[in-house]
């Protein structure tokens, strides 16, 4: 058994999140401790993201720290791993504080990797050589079992867990590397996604979501039949314990209606949905190569009221796409304004080596207009949001207990004097109210006494 000591990192989505905490179970059972600290460290793993260059470039920031650390210790291992690793290979591995660089489907590798690199003191490469070539069947079931094996683990919120159901993309939105670094869609079969889900119901967790990149798109033939989505809903609703199920990300194309059903239907499901827009001008979601119109788009929110009433809906928008205008801009305000998202993420275009908006497209938008439409978008949801929430006043609504809020919000939840605690409703607002810590994991019902753009307060019933 190794009892040394690693400091794990993550940069990213849940899909990255996800990957970590199944490396930190791997590691633990090979014998490692896991460190808050990089200087009590004998390995520091760091879990990369590529989708924008700011967070590639954060990594590259801490790998400058860390070769400073590495001039006093020497022997500290520094791994890199996920979508830079992928993206950069044999680029990274040539830092001077780089010693393992290791992509996304290698992962199942790693425990044995930082082994091999404390003990040679060896720099150690391994990624996938062609990434759009969908992998060896033997490649896909090691990491099918690695995350069978490892999703279980302690450091999730208290009483959920992420369960991937598919891998990689196949839709080369023209902005995201993505499909470059997580290769080409795999689905999970849908009877080890059910393993992996009542193995986690019986160790307590009461909430999963299932996660894809474009998650609607799951598809797994078996025998004579394809299981798709909404049939993955279904028998995860039929496990014993799950109370929630919630799925993200949804793709506006091939977004098929038996998924509305199932979350209409099954009381289990969320009736939450995470559907990127990107953008409301037509010519921008064109050149963005995301197969539908504007008007498309609102068509899908409006079938899903329809067939889900009470659904909340979440976008994501890119501003500053090359050649976006005053007047493309203005369209996306539109298209917000129309869509009455429950909240959206909205990003700067940043451009990314390797896609086609990058190989094709200058990046035209200055950067302070980026800052300006991003902000005034943030605004125009914020008002959406603020007025829409306060028909949530004096409302009970039952939440998940997360756990206690990490920032204070001051003098705003009733019940003064007990920690303050953040839950989640079905629909994934979040509720800040007081109550005991011993409420993490445990569904309760609170009564909304102040509402803000972002955040319900409320008073726990007890
Ligand atoms: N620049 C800015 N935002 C991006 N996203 C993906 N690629 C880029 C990029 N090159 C955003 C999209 C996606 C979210 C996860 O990140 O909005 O939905
Ligand atoms: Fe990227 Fe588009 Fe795939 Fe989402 S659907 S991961 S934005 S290529």
């Amino acid at each position: 058994m190794d009892t040394r000591k690693v400091h794990i990192n993550s940069f990213g989505c849940q899909m990255n999140k996800l990957d970590s905490a199944i490396v930190t179970g791997a590691l633990e059972d090979a014998g490692f401790t896991l460190t808050e600290k990089v200087k009590d460290a004998d390995v520091v793993l760091i879990n990369t993201c590529s989708v924008r260059r700011h967070a590639e470039d954060r990594v590259l920031s801490h790998l400058g720290h860390l070769k400073h650390i590495k001039e006093t210790r020497p022997r500290l291992v520094v791994g890199v791993i996920g979508c830079m690793a992928q993206r950069l290979g044999a680029e990274l591995l040539d830092h001077e504080a780089v010693d393992i660089v290791c992509g996304p489907a290698q992962i199942p590798q790693i425990p044995g990797l930082v082994k091999r690199a404390l003990e040679e003191q060896k720099k150690i490469l391994t990624v996938t050589q062609n990434i759009r070539r969908k992998c060896s069947d033997d490649q896909s079931d090691a990491l099918d079992n690695f995350e069978l094996a490892y999703d279980s683990d302690k450091n999730h919120i208290p009483g959920q867990a992420f369960v991937r159901v598919m891998r990689g993309c196949n839709n080369f939105c023209s902005y995201c590397v993505v499909p470059y670094v997580r290769g080409p869609e795999v689905s999970r079969p849908p009877q080890a996604i059910i393993e992996q889900i009542k193995k986690l119901a019986a160790d307590g967790v009461k909430q999963i979501t299932l996660l894809g990149q474009t998650i609607n798109s799951y598809s797994f033939p078996a025998g004579d039949r394809t299981y798709r989505l909404a049939d993955l809903l279904e028998m995860a609703s039929e496990v014993d314990g799950i109370r929630w199920i919630r799925f993200i990300t949804s793709y506006p194309v091939g977004f098929d209606e038996s998924i509305l059903h199932a979350m209409a239907d099954l009381p289990k499901v969320c009736p939450y949905l995470h559907i990127p827009a990107q953008s409301g001008s037509d010519k921008i979601l064109k050149a963005m190569n995301r197969g539908y119109t504007a008007s498309e788009y609102l068509d899908l929110l409006t079938k899903a009221r329809r067939i889900v009433p009470g659904i909340a809906i979440a976008g994501d928008f890119i501003v500053g796409f090359p050649s976006e205008t005053d007047a493309d801009f203005a369209a996306t305000v539109q298209l917000v304004k129309k869509a009455k998202y429950k909240n959206c993420f909205i990003f700067k275009y940043s451009p990314r080596p390797g896609t086609r908006a990058d190989d094709k497209l200058t990046d035209t938008v200055p950067d302070d207009v980026k800052k300006r439409r991003n902000v005034e978008l943030l605004a125009v949801q914020n008002q959406i949001s603020g007025e829409y929430n306060k028909c949530f006043l004096g409302r009970t609504l039952e939440v998940l207990v997360e756990g206690p809020s990490k920032k204070p919000h001051l003098n705003i939840a009733e019940n003064a004097g007990r920690p303050q605690l953040i839950g989640r409703t079905a629909t994934d607002y979040i509720v800040v109210f007081n109550g005991p810590e011993s409420l993490a994991g445990e569904l309760a019902e609170v009564e909304i006494t102040k509402t803000s753009p972002l955040t319900l307060f409320g008073k726990i019933r007890e």
